[in-house]
């Protein structure tokens, strides 16, 4: 089991984090004895609140793009990974939060989940395959909605969606993770990694999709709404945008 270890910044994020979970998923792939993986949040209140906002302060647009593209890969190598990886989210799953419980498999939820990508509030986008897995799960439309409005929603709201799998207590999430993945692992293996190339394989068409999130993600940060979005975070006040009108 996978376990984002931040619980005083609700598991936000940061440099260390991803490069840590990239080891875990160098030992996800290269442990023969490893047949599938969960991944969770430290605590009862997050499965993980985003990207480190701390970390975003003073990008370039370049600077940006090179993160999102950053953390793009890392998802990446989740969602192809052969073996079955499976979200279960505990707590809130916002920005970065939601865009990692989406590259995972599939997702188990506890009753208590939030779902959201409120980056908009921050003068920002999803920078981590949201702008792109939020669609293909839940819909244009709902898609939209999300990433426009910043608004989250509940674990009942996300089941509807089809952005969860189940729904369950907060004591019963990793029992009904670890009774899926008993059932998984004691299928052929072959037969599942071809199974996942396989549905892999009919996003294909949305990989450009991808350079444009990364692209349009650094471009944020050449705004002086970007700026204050951020930097308002920090300070805990609300931001006040529209300097960029002039
Ligand atoms: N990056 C950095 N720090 C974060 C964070 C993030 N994405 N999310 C939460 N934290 C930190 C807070 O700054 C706070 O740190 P502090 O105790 O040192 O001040 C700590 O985690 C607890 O968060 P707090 O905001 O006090 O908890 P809350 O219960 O009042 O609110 C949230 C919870 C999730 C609604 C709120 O933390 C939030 O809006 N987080 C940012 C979500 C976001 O915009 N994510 C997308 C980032 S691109």
């Amino acid at each position: 089991m996978v376990t984002i270890n931040r619980p005083d910044k609700l598991n936000a994020l940061n440099q260390e984090v991803f490069r840590e979970l990239n080891l875990v998923l160098d030992e996800i792939r290269d442990n023969h004895a490893i047949q599938s993986a969960i991944i969770t949040g430290s605590g009862t209140k997050a499965f993980v609140a985003g990207a480190d906002i701390s970390e975003l302060r003073g990008l370039t647009i370049e600077e940006g793009k090179a993160m999102a593209k950053e953390g793009q890969d890392t998802f990446f190598r989740i969602e192809n990974s052969y073996k079955p990886i499976i979200a279960c989210v505990n707590g809130y799953a916002l920005g970065g939060g939601c865009e990692l419980a989406m590259s995972c498999h599939f997702r188990i939820a506890s009753d208590k989940a939030k779902f959201g990508q409120p980056e908009i509030n921050l003068g920002l986008i999803p920078g981590y395959g949201g702008t792109q897995r939020l669609v293909q799960l839940i819909g244009k439309g709902r898609a939209m909605e999300m990433i426009l409005t910043g608004n989250s929603i509940d674990a009942a709201t996300a089941h509807q969606y089809g952005l969860v799998n189940q729904v369950v207590t907060q004591e019963h999430l990793l029992g009904k993770a670890m009774e899926l993945l008993q059932i998984i692992n004691a299928k052929a293996q072959s037969a599942i990694e071809a199974a996942i190339v396989a549905v892999n394989a009919s996003e294909e068409d949305s990989k450009n999709g991808f350079e444009v999130e990364s692209d349009a993600f650094g471009k944020c940060f050449g705004t002086a709404d970007t700026k204050e979005g951020i930097q308002a975070f920090i300070e805990k006040r609300k931001p006040v945008f529209g300097k960029d009108k002039g």
